[in-house]
């Protein structure tokens, strides 16, 4: 059984610039942003019965709903971010008090050392990937990867409009990667090959990548992933698992999408 964190978008909306996407003149038509998650949820629980911890949404704070940036859970430990830019810092510690009322050891990291959750941390059972340099801060991995025994391989995200790992990198139950090759150098490119053989890395193309559609959540065989992603979906159902699409486009004006609305919290 799945459970995710989420976070309604009771106060969602765009009231600052802090990725390419923002735009303060783009502004969320609310209602459908609402209609929009309650789909995605809808997906979750009623299609795929996948349990949803439900957080309380707070005024002020426009992207809360992003809850893969709460931080990373391992096992009953819970890591919170630290976010880079001050207009999200604010989330921290409603983050951090979710986490502690139901029972995590939390682990807080030092003023400074960036780190936004499952944003940029993700990977497959024995080694994790870590997306750097727009917000989390490299130096971050080798004390994660220290206090929890995983290789942890840094990947430089080079282009700002993927600029959370999560944004072109799914890893998927069966151990294949949907991924967005050009948002990574060629350093990166190779130290997924390296870790990944070919056969089971399934490559976006760059019109799908940019709907989002490497910001999927992945539970067994079914990938819930943004609508308008048709090649994403057949390079899905080929490997054998059942795509859910859902319309996320108020979400994408914040630069988020299916996954960044979610937290896996096991
Ligand atoms: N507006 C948010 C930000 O820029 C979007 C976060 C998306 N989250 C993610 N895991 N990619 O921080």
């Amino acid at each position: 059984m799945s459970r995710l964190l989420v976070c309604p978008p009771d106060f969602f909306g765009i009231e600052y610039e802090i990725n390419p996407w923002m735009r303060l003149s783009n502004r969320v038509d609310h209602e459908r942003a609402v209609l929009q998650w309650h789909g995605l949820m809808s997906v979750f629980e009623n299609d795929l019965g996948v349990v949803l911890e439900r957080m309380t949404p707070v005024a002020g704070l426009p992207d809360l709903a992003f809850t893969a940036n709460a931080g990373v859970v391992v096992g009953r430990t819970a890591v919170v971010s630290r976010f880079r830019y001050p207009e999200r810092q604010r989330e921290e510690a409603h983050f951090e008090d979710w986490f502690r009322g139901h029972g995590y050891d939390v682990i807080t990291l030092e003023k400074g050392q960036f780190f936004e959750g499952a944003g940029d941390l993700l990977g497959f059972p024995e080694c994790w990937f870590g997306g750097y340099r727009q917000r989390s801060d490299i130096r971050v991995f080798p004390i994660l990867s220290e206090r929890f025994h995983r290789e942890i391989i840094p990947l430089e995200l080079i282009d700002s409009r993927f600029y959370h790992l999560d944004t072109c990198f799914c890893p998927l139950s069966g151990g294949e990667l949907l991924y967005f090759h050009a948002a990574f150098d060629l350093y990166g490119q190779i130290a997924i090959a390296e870790r990944i053989p070919n056969e089971r890395r399934l490559s976006v193309p760059e019109d799908e990548a940019l709907k989002f559609a490497c910001n999927a959540v992945c539970v067994g065989k079914h990938v819930v992933l943004p609508s308008g992603c048709p090649t994403t979906e057949r390079l899905l159902q080929a490997r054998g698992y059942q795509t859910h699409s859902v319309p996320l486009d108020e979400f994408m004006k914040s630069g988020g999408s299916a996954k960044c609305l979610t937290l896996a919290l096991d």
